[in-house]
């Protein structure tokens, strides 16, 4: 048993506290958040599910129909605010790892003339990026830039999956056409994570009757849905940036 002096006392102390700083950091910012459900948008416009991305003031709507004939379809709008006004806000799908290698992203900028323009990358490597197709098949993708926000809409074909890793991410310039690198702040490089598409079925709750008087917070709400996923990019985005800045 280490006494409070020992080394291994200390050592453990300051995992817990970091796992502690994570915790309370990833229940923290939904609930500061939780801005999406307040979300609306024109044209009669709505979607399924939303989520508050747990880094970045970047919000998810979406919804996902995997009876969509004659391929599983999945609609969002991707809300975000770029790191300047002549920067650039993207959202991605990443079929091989939550990562920026690998995304097939979609990328909202400003042209010269002042049109706001969204277009698809295939972020293959680090460095410039340019224009290309993407592994999935895109259906529609329009971009709407207002009060210094871009909102990204765009229906993808998304073949059926009850999770995908996503991408998200922002920039201050863009230059001569090309989105150029964003920083590598904590927040940029933890924006990343998975997407609940279905829904798991909750399991069976044990029959204990004194649980009933307590009301369980449902998993239902939207927010809620993704908490998961919010949890684990907290912890995960900040064990990673300790380990970062090692
Ligand atoms: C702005 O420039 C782009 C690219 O050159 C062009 O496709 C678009 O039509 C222009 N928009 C306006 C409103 O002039
Ligand atoms: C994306 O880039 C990778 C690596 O260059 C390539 O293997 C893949 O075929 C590309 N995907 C598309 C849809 O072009
Ligand atoms: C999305 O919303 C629908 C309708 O409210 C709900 O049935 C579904 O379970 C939600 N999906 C997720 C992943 O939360």
């Amino acid at each position: 048993m280490p006494t409070p002096t020992h080394p291994l006392f200390h050592k453990a102390m300051a995992v817990s506290s970091i796992i502690l700083i994570a915790a309370v950091a990833s229940l923290l910012s939904p609930a500061a958040a939780l801005t999406c459900t307040s979300q609306t948008f024109p044209h009669n416009v709505a979607f399924a599910n939303c989520t508050d991305l747990p880094t970045l003031k970047a919000y998810l709507h979406w919804t996902y129909d995997p009876a969509a004939k004659p391929n599983p379809t999945l609609s969002v709008a991707f809300i975000a605010t770029p790191a300047s006004p002549d920067g650039w806000v993207a959202w991605a799908l990443n079929p091989t790892a939550p990562a920026m290698i690998g995304s097939q992203a979609l990328v909202a900028f400003k042209q010269p003339n002042g049109s706001a323009v969204v277009k698809t990358y295939n972020i293959s490597a680090y460095g410039p990026i340019s224009e290309s197709k993407i592994s999935y098949e895109v259906l529609e993708k329009s971009t709407e830039y207002s009060n210094g926000v871009f909102t990204i809409f765009a229906k993808l074909v998304v073949p059926l999956a009850e999770e995908v890793n996503q991408v998200w991410q922002v920039g201050a310039s863009v230059k001569d056409g090309v989105p150029q690198k964003h920083s590598f702040s904590v927040d940029n490089l933890a924006s990343k994570g998975k997407l609940q598409l279905i829904r798991r079925s909750a399991p069976a709750p044990a029959p204990e009757p004194t649980s009933a008087a307590a009301p369980q917070p449902q998993n239902g709400t939207s927010g809620a849905g993704s908490s998961r996923g919010v949890m684990f990019g907290g912890v995960f985005g900040l064990v990673g940036a300790s380990i970062f800045m090692l």
